[in-house]
């Protein structure tokens, strides 16, 4: 059996993750297809019954980034297919019920699902460092348990029932949590208004951030990021190496003060079969 890692990851954290689920399974011949290359997202990938999938994706209430253009790549032919999201230490909403609707619209079996906690993209300050040690050695024990169920067993069930992870603590966040799982698609875009970054003195113009934007919005040399472009995924932020680039709507950057100290609890992931 093969296994298939696809994954979007702006800031790295879902790339690791998928990384150390395949690991987990040990002895298996690992092939990767990175969606935050857009020539990826727009090949044609067909698996087959004894292909394994592991789809991971960051998550706001639903899911964010390409989701559209990843799904439509994607077509399985009763193929395995594990689900995976990550999330910013708040809360993952609708995020796994889409995908797995989704896949199995397009001939995908779901067998596993996990939620998992990544960095938060815009404040680095919560979930800081996640996925970490502990986060990692739920990965490896997820990787094994997929393998022992699909790769041994041939056990394609799925008994969990997914629900959506809502936000307890918080009204207000509970409302747009509500709001945005009723809305109909599964890509939440950031108001444009918040789509605003500011570059400082230190780039250097090594071009990284140019490079990992996934929809192409940013001209470094004319120092100009694209907002009609920009999904807001602030993946240029994190591979910035001289953290050049931030934030620059104040709503935005008060937003995230709040959040650091709301979100401060540190949450477990889920693992769902
Ligand atoms: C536009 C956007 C919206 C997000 N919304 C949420 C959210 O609603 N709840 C949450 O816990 N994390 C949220 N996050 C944080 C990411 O889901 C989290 O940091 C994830 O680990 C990023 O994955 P990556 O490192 O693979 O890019 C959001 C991130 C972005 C960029």
């Amino acid at each position: 059996m093969k296994v298939h890692l696809i994954y979007f990851s702006p800031g790295g954290t879902t790339k690791r993750t998928v990384h150390n689920i395949a690991q987990g399974m040990g002895n298996v011949e690992v092939i990767e297809h990175d969606m935050l290359v857009q020539e990826n997202r727009r090949k044609k990938y067909n698996f087959k019954t004894d292909d394994l999938v592991i789809l991971g994706m960051m998550t706001a209430t639903k899911l964010f980034g390409v989701p559209e253009e990843i799904f439509n790549s994607i077509q399985g032919h009763n193929t395995p297919i594990v689900g995976v999201v990550l999330y910013g230490n708040g809360y993952y909403g609708k995020s796994l019920i889409c995908m797995k609707k989704e896949v199995e619209s397009r001939g995908f079996k779901m067998v596993a699902a996990g939620a998992f906690i990544g960095q938060s993209s815009f404040a680095p300050k919560i979930a800081k460092g996640r996925p970490d040690a502990k986060d990692r050695e739920i990965q490896l024990q997820f990787g094994k348990d997929i393998y022992e169920k699909v790769v041994v067993n041939k056990d394609f069930s799925f008994k969990s029932k997914l629900k959506i992870n809502w936000p307890k603590d918080d009204t207000l966040t509970f409302v747009k949590c509500a709001i945005g799982s009723a809305l109909p698609g599964y890509t939440v875009k950031l108001p444009y208004a918040w789509n605003q970054l500011s570059l400082n003195d230190n780039c250097i113009q090594c071009k990284k951030c140019e490079k990992h934007c996934p929809v192409n919005a940013i001209d470094i040399f004319t120092k100009s990021f694209d907002r009609k472009k920009c999904l807001g995924c602030a993946g240029c932020i994190s591979i910035c190496p001289k953290k050049a680039i931030s934030l620059a709507n104040p709503s935005l950057v008060n937003m995230m003060k709040k959040l650091e100290t709301t979100r401060a609890e540190r949450k477990e992931p889920k693992t769902f079969f």
